[in-house]
């Protein structure tokens, strides 16, 4: 099992990354080899709606997305995780969730060549929010379980936790053991 973590926050080492890195290790404990991607340190543009990765399965921007959507092509499991901004997922998570547009025909159905590989995959979401009410996060849900829904992905739930200062959810067990469970999940053997 490969389990790809997507971290979607600039501060290394803050709630988004503590809470992915948590879950990284319940998924290594579950047998899986595990690879986290930074998306801040990568250069990923926004979709340009050009529509000729409908037709090609390929995008047209030149850039470290190719690269990402290889290791996704190839995991078994995509953890992603990501802190709430002005009541939706940061500007490095919506650009890479926006490239997935190169996994789809012009139906919004799989390309044909990733169909196999996409089809079942499992994709889990971690959230973090500065309001005490973890539900401030729902937006970020909905955008993920829904891509998962429409696209016949195995939705493995999402981890919400509120937390401000870098790093403070780190006294958030509760939340490090979901974010563990999570990871597990993502890389128990298929039933
Ligand atoms: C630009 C920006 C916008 C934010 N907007 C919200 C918001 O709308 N709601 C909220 O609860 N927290 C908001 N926050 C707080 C972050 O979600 C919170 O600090 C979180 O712990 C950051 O996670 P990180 O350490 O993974 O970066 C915002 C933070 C920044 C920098």
């Amino acid at each position: 099992m490969k389990v790809l973590g997507i971290m979607g926050s600039a501060r290394v080492g803050g709630n988004s990354d503590v809470l992915l890195s948590r879950a990284l290790e319940g998924a290594r404990e579950a047998g899986a080899r595990v690879q986290k991607i930074v998306l801040d340190r990568k250069h990923i543009a926004g979709c340009r709606d050009c529509k000729k990765c409908n037709k090609t399965g390929i995008c047209v921007l030149a850039d470290d997305m190719s690269g990402i959507q290889e290791l996704i092509l190839e995991a078994d499991a995509v953890l992603h995780a990501v802190p709430v901004y002005f009541w939706s997922m940061s500007s490095q998570m919506k650009a890479y969730l926006d490239r997935w547009c190169v996994f789809f025909d012009a139906e919004w159905r799989w390309q044909k060549a990733c169909y196999p590989k996409m089809r079942g995959k499992r994709i889990g979401l971690l959230t973090v929010c500065g309001d005490p009410d973890p539900h401030t996060a729902d937006p970020i849900v909905h955008s993920f379980r829904m891509t998962a829904e429409m696209t016949k992905m195995h939705w493995l739930g999402a981890v919400m936790a509120s937390a401000s200062d870098k790093g403070e959810i780190k006294g958030n067990g509760a939340a490090l053991r979901e974010a563990f469970d999570l990871g597990k999940k993502s890389a128990a053997p298929q039933q």
